[in-house]
């Protein structure tokens, strides 16, 4: 293994028990995946912060961690947690799982992690540069690192995030170098995505195809940053590969796969709305103050349905902004519940056999058919607004 003499020092414990550690966790990966090297990164994000995710063994070994003096040695910020810290209640959170939550997060702080609590760390000034070699968790914001901002990340887990925050490096893997990111497999896309719910869906389909390939995505028009995050969490959702390219001079060496609009139907379909929905959940991933705005544009002098929960997340950064403005205001006058550092996925929220989830997500669809018995349906963003307001 080629260290620096930093990292030989950290290795050693010069720099602290949790430093010795985390190096330790670093070069199994980069022993086991990578090229038996780290490398020095300008940020982190860490995943696995909800309680309901990772239970008392995940919580003790943040624990661990935190009193064994860790502190981050780069920017560092979280993904969201198990509910609102301002509104629990919404959350079905009980009296233990708050308690947890709240220490997981109180620990991540002392370690100097950001309490950012949102997967678009890219709104709430975790903002790498292309060329940037980051170390990130949270699929969604790795592919959109790599593929849109040109960063440099492999799909960090929890641990290995937090283990390179609080060292400063990551693993040198395939991901942080050129070569191993180069497009695997050509695909001709013949279907026009016209609103986020067609985005990620069309990211989900691609990520099926193919799933441990990067692919090269032949005729889609670069849309706006918030289409490609949903493009990027829902290809995330389906496929392990860290990044998709949308326009690449050199071409690929790879096959050729092509994507049909009936491809990208059959999967829509099996996500129909055949019942009325009871959950509408927007925001994953987290909704821009753009995509807020035009929401409470819809909502203005509407009314949610008394039998249906709007739940519309976005992170506590934008939150604010969306106060000040009075977006906030209009999206709560109407009935619907704008929240932030959480999600319907990693929230304990109790779901039953009876209830009807819309989302126009196709990763919350992707997750929440697995984690509920509820049903899961899947539908553009104005379908879903239209469906929860009283006509
Ligand atoms: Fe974010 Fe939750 Fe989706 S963490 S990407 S809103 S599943």
């Amino acid at each position: 293994m080629r260290l620096t003499r930093t990292e030989r020092m950290m290795l050693r414990g010069d720099m602290g028990e949790a430093c010795r550690r985390s190096m330790e966790l670093l070069l199994a990966i980069a022993d086991a995946y990578g090229y038996g090297k780290l490398i020095k990164i300008r940020s982190a994000h860490i995943s696995g912060i909800s309680y309901k995710n990772i239970g008392d063994s995940g919580l003790e070994f943040i624990r661990d961690l935190a009193e064994s003096g860790g502190f981050v040695r780069v920017k560092a910020t979280m993904n969201p947690c198990g509910f609102d810290l301002d509104k629990p209640w919404l959350f079905d959170v009980d009296e233990e799982f708050y308690k947890k939550q709240m220490e997981i997060v109180r620990l991540l702080k002392l370690m100097g992690v950001e309490e950012t609590l949102t997967c678009t760390p890219y709104y709430a000034g975790n903002n790498p540069r292309e060329g940037d070699h980051i170390a990130w968790a949270e699929s969604s914001a790795v592919i959109y690192s790599n593929s849109v901002l040109g960063a440099y990340t492999d799909r960090e887990g929890g641990p290995s995030a937090l283990a390179a925050a609080l060292t400063g490096r990551a693993a040198l893997t395939p991901a942080h170098t050129d070569e191993g990111r180069m497009p695997e497999v050509k695909v001709k896309v013949h279907y026009k995505p016209r609103d986020y719910a067609d985005w990620g869906l069309l990211g989900y389909v691609v990520g099926m195809r193919e799933p441990r390939l990067i692919p090269l995505l032949e005729g889609v028009k670069a849309g706006s940053r918030d289409e490609l995050k949903y493009l990027s969490a829902g290809f995330g959702a389906s496929s392990s590969a860290p990044m998709f390219w949308l326009k690449r001079g050199e071409g690929c060496e790879g096959g050729v796969i092509e994507v049909d609009v009936s491809e990208v139907k059959s999967v829509r379909e099996k996500w129909s709305l055949t019942r009325r929905p009871t959950v509408v959940f927007i925001g994953c991933p987290h909704c821009s103050l753009k995509e807020l705005r035009s929401i409470a544009e819809e909502l203005k002098e509407k009314k949610v349905r008394r039998d249906v929960k709007l739940l519309i997340s976005t992170s506590r950064s934008v939150y604010e902004r969306a106060v000040k403005e009075g977006v906030e205001e209009v999206i709560r006058r109407s009935g619907g519940l704008l929240v932030k550092d959480t999600c319907l996925i990693v929230s304990p929220m109790r779901l039953s056999k009876s209830d009807v989830i819309l989302t126009d997500s196709a990763k919350t669809a992707h997750y929440a058919q697995t984690m509920t018995r509820a049903m899961i349906a899947l539908g553009g963003r104005r379908r879903c607004l239209r469906e929860a307001v009283e006509s």
